[in-house]
């Protein structure tokens, strides 16, 4: 009799054991959220698609976000094309996407800034891409609450592209009030937040486009624009104390050309520099590689007297906090080219791939 007691004792353990296993399987196939992912190195049209992925699990100094819109950048067609393998490889299905504006959803264990149902934005760490996805990860040091008179599009808009040019031009640039920039590529996504921006400070503006864009980059507070299809910014002399050069290519070098004595370029898509290369973490021989196909850059700023700085931009939820703000108070507008569904995202990145997007490329995830 105790033997059958046990037996059937043990069977009714096992039963429950089985039973919760498989309720726990199913909440875990429950969690599940929609991604876009890089299934393979290649164009955009074939090498993206829209799969099922876990819902990301929040960790103690996290907080997860529902996402509401994101946006593209280049830096997102680069890496699916390959371009940026040399400074790591993707495993594959990778997320993509590093712009998000939504709503907390969950906070981690440590989390007091940020509470559930905060309306917050972030250009997330590299280790939670990406953001065109139903839910996102953020660092809490790497978001801040989204500018109170702005939507879900345009807070979206924002966090990459504004913090890549409040990094050139205020933290290391340094410009101020007088000086004149030259801004290559006014009409993009660097460009329209880099004109308000550099205005903003005091900043005497010239800035190139084609003829199509002239009027809007005048609109957005540009002083003089050079028309790039019928007109070379190389004929306006040393002229600027400043070049952001936003094209890379032979654009960097001649920067220098249009450049005052003792002046300051700042490249975001030229040759990297050995700060840069030191901050990805590149090991000596790339290095050694890197310094040789810069130094005519480096050459000629000594001569020069000039200062040459490769920024790549980091996260950084306090900028984020300083540039909301700054559209508070109606100093700078969010400017958005097309607003595509989540559905058709991959529409938006081949549209933005094509280098002529006027402003910045959002995608709705939810409504
Ligand atoms: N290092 C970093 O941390 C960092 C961060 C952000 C971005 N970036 C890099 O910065 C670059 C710009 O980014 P973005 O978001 O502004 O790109 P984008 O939005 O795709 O730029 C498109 C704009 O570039 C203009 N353009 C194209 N060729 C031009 C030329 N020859 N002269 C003047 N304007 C030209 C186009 O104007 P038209 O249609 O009139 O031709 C268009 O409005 C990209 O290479 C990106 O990868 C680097």
């Amino acid at each position: 009799m105790v033997c059958l007691l046990i037996v059937v004792l043990i069977m009714f353990v096992l039963v429950i054991i089985v039973y919760t296993t498989k309720i726990n399987s199913f909440l875990i196939l429950e969690a599940k959220m929609k991604s876009l992912m890089i299934t393979k190195y290649g164009d955009v049209n074939s090498s993206l698609e829209e799969q099922e992925v876990p819902k990301p699990a929040v960790k103690a100094n996290q907080i997860l976000i529902k996402t509401y819109s994101s946006s593209f950048n280049p830096i997102d067609y680069k890496i699916v094309s390959g371009a940026y393998k040399a400074l790591g490889k993707l495993s594959f299905p990778a997320g993509i996407g590093r712009d998000v504006s939504g709503i907390v959803d969950e906070v981690g264990k440590n989390v007091r800034k940020f509470k559930t149902g905060d309306k917050v934005y972030s250009r997330i760490n590299e280790s939670f891409v990406g953001t065109m996805a139903e839910y996102v990860l953020s660092n809490v040091e790497d978001t801040a609450l989204m500018p109170s008179n702005l939507g879900f599009d345009e807070s979206a808009s924002i966090p990459l592209v504004g913090l890549t040019t409040y990094q050139a031009l205020v933290d290391v640039a340094k410009l101020s009030k007088g000086e004149s920039v030259l801004i290559h590529a006014g009409s993009g996504g660097i460009g329209t937040f880099a004109i308000q921006l550099a205005k903003h400070l005091g900043a005497k503006v010239t800035t190139t486009t084609s003829s199509k864009n002239v009027s809007f980059v005048k609109g957005l507070g540009a002083d003089k624009v050079i028309d790039y299809t019928s007109q070379n910014y190389l004929d306006e002399g040393a002229a600027f104390d400043v070049v952001y050069d936003t094209l890379g290519g032979d654009h960097t070098l001649n920067s220098f050309n249009v450049l005052k004595e003792g002046g300051r370029v700042l490249s975001i898509a030229g040759t990297i520099d050995s700060i840069t290369a030191e901050q990805f973490g590149l090991n000596k021989f790339i290095r050694m590689i890197l310094a040789f196909q810069a130094r005519k850059v480096t050459r000629t700023a000594s001569k020069m007297n000039a200062t040459y700085r490769f920024l790549y931009m980091s996260p950084n939820g306090e900028q984020l906090k300083k540039i909301a703000k700054l559209y508070e108070s109606g100093k700078l507008k969010p400017i958005l080219d097309k607003t595509y569904k989540f559905s058709e995202s991959i529409q938006a990145l081949e549209y933005l791939s094509k280098g002529h997007a006027k402003g910045k490329v959002v995608v709705k995830i939810r409504e």
